[in-house]
């Protein structure tokens, strides 16, 4: 296994105590959570809680593995939400949008009484968004309107588009389209660019999460840290 495999692994097991007390587990999306389901499926504590996911892919995944996924609709509150996420600065801000579910990963991160993410080193950085774009959800019909005003403003945007099995841009689970933004020298204030971003109409959704991460759990090949707020930083957990 490669180190960012293990490092994804050690991440993954260090959440796993976060987890043990809560009766309704809101799950994320990508490669890292993929395992977190592998994990727990096998493992008694976990089999018969209720699950929420972010995305189809994660549904089909949870489901797949015979645990039981709520609808949303029913659901006032989720006591834990664990996700990944594609970068995470010194001050936990972080972005996500690279597996196209970031509308409903915040909207359950939002409501969640405990958010804990879990990365792999990698995606600790010093600044968002200098080596990834951030990607923002927009209404389909609004998609034209709203690059014009972007690259107006100088960015460099552009739709997101499908690698396979569908022509153009792809569209997500909560039927936007995905722009990635680039932002030259990276983003110098997290909160200021989600709110600008936020007030233009047809936007659904911004990447960028502030304030919405209680723990990080980073994994490296030989253990895990925990990273909470105000830059505490545990010893490394084998
Ligand atoms: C999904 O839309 C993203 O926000 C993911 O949480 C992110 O891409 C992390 O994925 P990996 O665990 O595969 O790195």
């Amino acid at each position: 296994m490669d180190e960012i495999e293990l490092a994804k692994r050690r991440a993954v097991q260090g959440a796993i105590p976060y987890l043990q007390g809560a009766k309704v587990i809101g799950i994320g999306t990508g490669t890292t959570v993929r395992k977190l389901i592998e994990l727990i499926a096998m493992d008694e504590r976990f089999t018969r809680k209720a699950y929420l996911s972010s995305s189809f892919d994660t549904a089909l995944s949870l489901m797949r593995q015979g645990l039981y996924v709520l609808d949303p609709l029913t659901v006032p509150h989720v006591d834990v939400y664990i996700d990944g996420a594609d970068e995470v600065d010194p001050q936990l801000n972080m972005i996500k949008g690279g597996g196209a579910a970031l509308t409903k990963e915040k909207i359950l991160a939002y409501f969640a009484k405990k958010r804990i993410f879990i990365v792999d080193y990698t995606k600790l950085v010093q600044k968002l968004g200098r080596t990834r774009p951030i990607p923002l959800e927009v209404i389909p019909s609004a998609m034209t309107m709203i690059l014009r005003l972007l690259k107006a403003k100088g960015y460099e945007v552009s739709p997101r588009l499908s690698s396979k099995g569908k022509y153009g841009p792809i569209i997500t689970d909560t039927g936007g389209i995905i722009l990635d933004l680039w932002v030259s020298g990276g983003v110098e204030d997290p909160a200021k660019l989600h709110d600008d971003l936020k007030k233009i109409p047809g936007v659904i959704e911004t990447g960028i999460f502030v304030d919405l991460a209680d723990v990080v759990i980073v994994g490296y090949p030989d253990g895990f840290k925990e990273l909470k707020r105000r830059n505490k930083v545990s010893k490394l957990h084998g």
